[in-house]
């Protein structure tokens, strides 16, 4: 106890559903699951992937329509008439939460999943930087005074990963020294993006309480704490990401790979010299997995 009080200070615990953001999550969708009064029920309807942040809302929205509540459970909205699709469902392309038959809900979701599918198209460029090549694509570099439409490109993608992760616009510490990886598919979309910055400190993560106390596994995927004792690192992963149908295909870990080769020239990091930002329960996995330990760096991050 006293060594755990005297080493280790909690920075952070940070719980945060990786889904859908709230602006892809439309609003009649929420008023829903309020009138239902079964979140439960309604967020099972659209898999376990419901966001944090969407319960959130859920309650803002419900303790804002409290005088209402009694009324507001009797109407009635959508006339269930058996059709084919009908209440909560998810995009499994753009990963939108929208109400099937739902007229406005249908056309946001419509120009979400455009936007989404658009969005990390890649025509190719004359002077591109192709750092990597594989046999289901490539990685491209982008740096910051690259011509104006790679910047563009990045631009774009960054704000599909950033809606995705739930940040809000998050200004890079260095923008001058910012790396960014994209990968590219051979369908030419990009799949993947890393956003690398250079820092001086990181902590690591530490481990999860073992034994009867400790909280589910699932639990443990989503909250972490991280030591108070800084040590220097190099590297820093702001962002990380990849298409959702292409995940688990090794593109986070090439990725990194070809960070770890072409942040530093003429030299390799090791493990101990690149950190996450703020990891989310998918970045955690990955990272614990990556780095072969649960104990890897992290930086950035809400204390
Ligand atoms: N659950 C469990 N293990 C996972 C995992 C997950 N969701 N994602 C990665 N791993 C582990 C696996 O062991 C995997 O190897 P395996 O597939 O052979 O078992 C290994 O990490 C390598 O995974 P990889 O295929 O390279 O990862 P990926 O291309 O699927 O990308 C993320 C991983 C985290 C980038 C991706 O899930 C993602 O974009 N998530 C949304 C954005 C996000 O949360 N980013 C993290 C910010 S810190």
């Amino acid at each position: 106890m006293k060594i755990s009080m005297f080493l280790q200070k909690i920075l952070t615990v940070r719980i945060r559903q990786f889904l859908p953001s709230p602006l892809s999550i439309p609003s009649s969708v929420r008023l829903q699951s309020i009138q239902k009064g079964s979140l439960v029920g309604e967020q099972s309807s659209v898999g376990s992937i419901t966001p944090a942040n969407f319960l959130k809302q859920i309650n803002t929205q419900k303790s804002i329509n409290t005088r209402d509540t009694n009324k507001e459970t009797k109407d009635q909205l959508i006339i269930d008439a058996g059709q084919k699709h009908f209440g909560a469902t998810m995009c499994k392309s753009c990963g939108m939460i929208y109400t099937a038959s739902n007229p406005e809900d249908e056309l946001q979701h419509v120009q979400h999943h455009h936007r989404f599918l658009e969005g990390i198209k890649y025509p190719g460029w004359k002077k591109e930087r192709v750092v990597a090549e594989f046999w289901d694509g490539k990685i491209v570099l982008v740096l910051p005074h690259d011509p104006s439409y790679a910047i563009k490109k990045v631009e774009d993608v960054q704000e599909l990963v950033d809606s995705e992760l739930g940040f809000q616009q998050v200004v890079p510490r260095c923008p001058d020294k910012t790396k960014t990886f994209l990968f590219i598919s051979d369908e030419k979309k990009v799949v993947g993006c890393l956003i690398a910055e250079p820092i001086k400190q990181a902590f690591r993560v530490l481990s999860e309480p073992t034994g009867a106390e400790s909280p589910s596994s699932k639990e443990c995927h989503r909250a972490w704490q991280c030591s108070n004792v800084p040590v220097p690192a190099v590297c820093g992963i702001s962002r990380i990401w990849v298409f959702r149908l292409k995940r688990r295909k090794r593109i986070a870990r090439r990725l990194v790979d070809t960070l770890r080769n072409r942040f530093m020239f003429g030299c390799f990091l090791s493990i101990d010299e690149i950190a996450f930002s703020d990891p989310t329960p998918d970045g955690k996995l990955f990272a614990t997995k990556y780095c072969n330990t649960p104990n890897f760096l992290v930086y950035n991050f809400n204390s």
